[in-house]
């Protein structure tokens, strides 16, 4: 499964923030908001990843993560010229994805705990899988309607009078018909080609499994300034609390095996002295002492 990495976009409501950087290079908490996307497809065991933005940002992304090879996975950059539309994200990807099977994540969306998406990747073999995460708020989202028997009968963007609690969280799974999909998708009355139409059109077609997440699941997303200053306050809870790091790349690449004991050393060793090296040596030192 490849994996991309969605980072463009207006960020309007961080604005005036956005003008200093893009929404997703904001700061949550202790690192840049797209270590935390980044994270949860490495986690997932996904080393192959294209990294979409604006042509403004692109650079700076690059310069951020460079190709990869640090981490032990590959970065493919595209430029999202206007924000059209999640799923445009798909027609701009179409070489990178090629004959296979991928997961789009958005780059402000952050996950925390359990497996369930390295199970989702490795057991995935067709059509589409989505989730369901209860919220208090779904009109915000994408909302899925279950039956009885709990499968999704319709799923709604942003709808006024939602028919349950459940939102569609930004990370989905797609058999490569994705590419044909996409690129019949048409523009919505907004003008954007919508994630939601790939979802309908899965599940028009009988191929739509949607996965409710636990209520033990941490999905926020950090799109306004509440919701981005919400997400820094969970995870210095959890950080301080339990003595470890949510959303470090390295760490992840690292028990992954992605990536060596003596590369984990090394590009340690490369950092300033700070709290976020302090960590990755005792990362080291841990898998040292246990092995
Ligand atoms: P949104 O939060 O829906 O949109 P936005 O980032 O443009 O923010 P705002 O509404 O404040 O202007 O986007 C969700 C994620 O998807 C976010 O990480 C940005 C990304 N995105 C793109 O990269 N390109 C797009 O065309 C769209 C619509 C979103």
């Amino acid at each position: 499964m490849k994996g991309i990495l969605l980072a463009g976009g207006a960020g309007s409501r961080l604005y005036p923030l956005t003008l200093v950087a893009s929404k997703q290079l904001q700061p949550i908490y202790d690192k840049p908001m797209v270590y935390y996307p980044l994270t949860t497809l490495i986690e997932g065991g996904i080393r192959e990843i294209c990294l979409i933005s604006t042509p403004h940002d692109l650079p700076r992304y690059r310069q951020l993560l460079g190709d990869g090879s640090g981490l032990g996975v590959s970065f493919d950059y595209r430029e999202q010229s206007r924000p059209e539309g999640i799923a445009q994200a798909f027609r701009i990807a179409e070489s990178f994805i090629g004959s296979d099977p991928v997961t789009l994540i958005l780059g402000d969306n952050i996950f925390y705990g359990g497996d369930v998406f390295h199970q989702a990747f490795s057991q995935f073999c067709a059509g589409a899988m989505i989730f369901g995460y209860r919220v208090h708020d779904p009109e915000r989202y994408g909302v899925v309607e279950f039956d009885s028997a709990g499968q999704a009968l319709s799923i709604v963007e942003k709808p006024r009078e939602p028919r349950s609690n459940y939102a569609v969280p930004g990370l989905y799974l797609y058999d490569n018909s994705i590419v044909e999909i996409a690129r019949n998708l048409k523009p919505s009355p907004r003008g954007e080609l919508e994630i939601t139409d790939v979802n309908s059109e899965y599940l028009r077609r009988g191929q739509l499994r949607v996965q409710k997440l636990s209520r033990g699941f941490a999905w926020l997303d950090a799109g306004t300034s509440s919701s981005l200053h919400e997400a820094s306050a969970f995870v210095q809870t959890i950080e301080k609390r339990q003595g470890i790091k949510v959303g470090c790349p390295e760490e992840a690449a690292f028990r992954r095996g992605f990536l060596s004991l003596k590369t984990l050393d090394d590009l340690a060793a490369a950092m300033p002295r700070c709290e976020y090296r302090e960590y990755l040596v005792a990362v080291a030192e841990e898998a040292r002492r246990s092995s």
